[in-house]
């Protein structure tokens, strides 16, 4: 069987973001047969739509790196509950110009880690309600919110929790096994 390749989005610019820790233990955790690579933001500048049809090179790069995926794993902050406004820009980048999104059918799933008590629980919703625009079919169970982030992680960044581990090993799983019955077709929507 093909390797799944996993692109994992990293929706926060921080040093020491709790979801770019989330996303590094996920990679020891994909199953056999499926690999996760992942993909930070900076740089990418605020979309512009009289820029869509050139867009700069960093965007047609992010668009390329989506398009080679068998799948997407978006790891999501919560800032004032909704996603970071540096994940909707990069997603708004990569679904244009009409006709010409990297995201169309492209399977996904998400998982968030935040400070609070409900693990970006309001911001996956909204991120869910963006991707319906993509056509993007995506892992509902599990759903992976990392309340209460800082002490799930140690010093160095781990993810010492074990049910969490847990919990992303199953949604890896399920994204993989999505991966599996339904790559990416290309039909076409806005
Ligand atoms: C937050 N944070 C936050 N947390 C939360 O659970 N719900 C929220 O609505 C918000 N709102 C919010 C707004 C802004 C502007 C910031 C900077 C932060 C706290 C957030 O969960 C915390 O900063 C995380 O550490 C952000 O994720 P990273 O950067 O660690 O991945």
């Amino acid at each position: 069987m093909n390797e799944i390749n996993i692109l994992g989005i990293v929706g926060s610019l921080r040093k020491d973001s709790y979801n770019h820790f989330a996303l590094k233990a996920a990679q020891e955790l994909v199953p056999e047969g499926a690999v996760l690579n992942l993909i930070e933001l900076h740089g990418i500048p605020v979309f512009n739509q009289d820029d869509e049809m050139a867009p700069p090179a960093i965007v047609l790069e992010f668009k390329r790196q989506i398009l080679a995926a068998d799948a997407i794993l978006f790891g999501t902050p919560e800032y004032n509950y909704s996603l970071s406004g540096v994940l909707k820009n990069a997603i708004d980048w990569a679904s244009r110009p009409f006709g010409e999104s990297a995201w169309l059918d492209k399977p996904g799933a998400i998982m968030g880690a935040s400070t609070g008590s409900l693990g970006t629980a309001r911001a996956q919703y909204h991120l869910r309600q963006i991707l319906v625009a993509q056509n993007m079919p995506m892992v509902n169970q599990p759903e992976v919110m990392i309340s209460n982030a800082a002490q799930r992680f140690d010093q160095k960044g781990r993810l010492t929790d074990e049910p969490t581990r847990q919990h992303i090993q199953k949604l890896l799983a399920a994204l993989v096994q999505l991966a599996r019955i339904s790559p990416p077709m290309k039909s076409q929507t806005g």
